[in-house]
């Protein structure tokens, strides 16, 4: 049995409702530390789903994406500095104003929770991005949304595995960088940009998040395990 709950994983509970989403957190109590909510489990179990995920030792993080004008962004923000919150995520395409509302709600509120821009989305590849921004280069914009995150004081950015090298480029060291897009083993989804949890690790991500993968396994722990001899290998390879 593992237990080592100071690994980077960070696990995407996208589960279809409440009951899949404890039963499945349950076994990984001591395993796993960071758990990742979205839209669905959000929408289903609001508020109340955070205080029970965080009662059981997670640390929770609320992956909405928030993109409005910023006077409604802080407010949200302000709303969800309450809730005990690891991090929550705002989209960088709402701009630098909106991430600097949100920064200014979550210090007034006198909150820790950390604050992170979502660059370009990992399952957009460039063709998919012309038609989102036509005549407009994909690593451009997640160049200049890098910037914009780091000039907004916001925490850290969720980009692509490849993007890293990038990112540390543009911001050095000064954002935490959060990496979806990362496959353990082949399979074929709308993830485009991804890349293992090794290489993820091996460029610098600061955490990996996984949902899938981990979700839809017929032995959860022993896929946790894997990556975590895969996150492993990857701060082996960093040394070199
Ligand atoms: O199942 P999978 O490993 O693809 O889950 C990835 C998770 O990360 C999903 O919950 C998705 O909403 C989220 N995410 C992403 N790409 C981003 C930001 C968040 O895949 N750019």
């Amino acid at each position: 049995m593992i237990e080592n709950r100071n690994h980077p994983l960070i696990l995407a509970l996208d589960t279809h409702d409440l009951q899949e989403a404890r039963e499945f957190l349950a076994p990984l109590r001591s395993v796993l530390r960071y758990v990742k909510v979205g839209p669905r489990l959000w929408t289903l179990g609001g508020a109340p789903l955070v205080s029970e995920i965080r009662d059981q030792g997670f640390d929770v993080f609320l992956d909405l994406k928030l993109h409005d004008i910023p006077n409604t962004v802080a407010a949200a923000v302000d709303a969800m500095s309450d809730l005990g919150l690891w991090a929550l995520t705002l989209h960088s395409g709402g701009g630098k104003t909106m991430l600097e509302a949100a920064v200014s709600a979550r210090d007034d509120a006198e909150s820790e929770m950390v604050l992170l821009g979502v660059s370009v989305l990992t399952s957009l590849d460039q063709p998919a991005w012309d038609r989102v921004c036509p005549g407009c280069s994909l690593n451009e914009a997640i160049k200049s949304r890098t910037e914009l995150c780091a000039e907004s004081g916001m925490d850290g950015l969720v980009c692509s595995p490849l993007d890293l090298a990038m990112v540390r480029q543009v911001a050095g060291e000064s954002l935490i960088t959060v990496v979806p897009g990362v496959r353990p083993w082949k399979v074929s989804d709308d993830q485009k940009r991804s890349a293992t949890p090794a290489e993820a690790i091996c460029s610098g991500a600061d955490y990996i998040v996984v949902g899938r993968p981990i979700i839809q396994a017929e032995d959860p722990l022993s896929a946790v395990s894997s990556i975590f001899e895969q996150i492993e290998e990857g701060f082996r390879c960093r040394k070199k």
